[in-house]
């Protein structure tokens, strides 16, 4: 049994094998090719935080697949009235075949999973958005072809968001250009297992900027998130003035490719983090990014129900 809980937990042939499969998966929805791999199984979906994508994408993509989906949040279950999140998983996976967690430290999820009978999905932690990531990788491979080789500029708060690219090059051989705030940097403490170790060097994967225009510079894709991640917002005005200058606008993908796309993973703050020019540009594939957090969460929970189908 394989969770999905970093980036890191499935490997490089697991990655090709699932891009394949998404792609698979996305013509049969565009065609109404009726797929039904995953009848009879259930995915409960755990929501301690907001979400618009990741609840619809998970539960219209069960749904497509055949399946059906239990939607709990930590308000309506007793997870908010301090039942232990160890007792949770053993309670919770009796009854379903695969769970999706939206919560806050990585521990968290990782507690879920140890006393968990079935897979286990992040569906973001403070730490991690693996989901997304996949999504983007994809979306990137559909526009462009393979993202190996290839360089992503990061501009904005060293996140959940930024430490899982960051993961995906140690693993899948591209580079991320990071420009944060001095003070919003990666934690160093995760640099060692987002897989950057002194086999993988970070001038392989890795190079830190604080000029996010020179993190652009040459960049394949350019991409950013919101200033203020849920569970920071008490920090959101300390926050707004120090990242003033890492807005990605018109001028920051000039530094780009002229063939550089634009992704964020939503939602967004025009204005803030980025320029409405530019999110509503033609490099901007941000609504090809939100619908591939579907095609590619099917492809995922067929790989960790059922193995690689063909
Ligand atoms: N990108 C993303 O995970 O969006 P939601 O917070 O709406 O799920
Ligand atoms: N970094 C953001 C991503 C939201 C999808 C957050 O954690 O709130």
């Amino acid at each position: 049994m394989k969770h999905y809980l970093q980036f890191n937990d499935l490997a490089a042939d697991e990655y090709a094998h699932l891009f394949a499969r998404a792609a698979e998966i996305k013509r049969k929805f565009k065609a109404y090719e009726k797929y039904h791999p995953l009848a009879d199984r259930t995915l409960a979906m755990i929501f301690e935080k907001a979400s618009t994508r990741t609840r619809v994408s998970f539960e219209a993509g069960m749904y497509q697949l055949g399946g059906s989906v239990v939607h709990l949040t930590t308000e309506g279950s007793q997870l908010g009235r301090s039942e232990p999140i160890e007792d949770s998983a053993k309670v919770i996976s009796r009854m379903v075949d695969l769970v999706m967690i939206r919560t806050f430290e990585q521990t968290k999820i990782e507690a879920f999973a140890a006393n968990s009978r079935v897979p286990v999905i992040n569906g973001l932690t403070n730490e991690f958005h693996p989901c997304q990531i996949l999504a983007d990788i994809f979306t990137f491979i559909e526009h462009r072809g393979d993202i190996k080789g290839k360089t992503v500029a990061w501009v904005g708060d060293g996140n959940n968001m930024a430490n899982t690219w960051l993961q995906a090059a140690a693993l899948l051989g591209f580079k991320v250009k990071v420009s944060t705030p001095s003070g919003y940097e990666i934690d160093p403490k995760l640099l060692g297992n987002l897989g950057i170790t002194r086999h993988k060097s970070s001038a392989e994967c890795y190079a830190f900027y604080s000029d996010p225009q020179k993190a652009c510079e040459g960049a394949d894709l350019v991409t950013t998130d919101v200033w203020t991640s849920m569970g920071f917002e008490a920090e959101n005005e300390k926050r707004k003035a120090a990242f003033a200058n890492w807005c990605v606008d018109a001028r920051l993908m000039k530094a780009a490719k002229p063939e550089a796309l634009f992704m964020h993973c939503l939602p967004a703050h025009r204005g803030e983090e980025v320029s409405a020019e530019v999110i509503d540009g033609p490099q901007s594939v941000v609504w090809d990014e939100a619908e591939n957090r579907m095609h590619v969460q099917k492809a995922l929970m067929e790989y960790l129900l059922l193995g690689k189908v063909a």
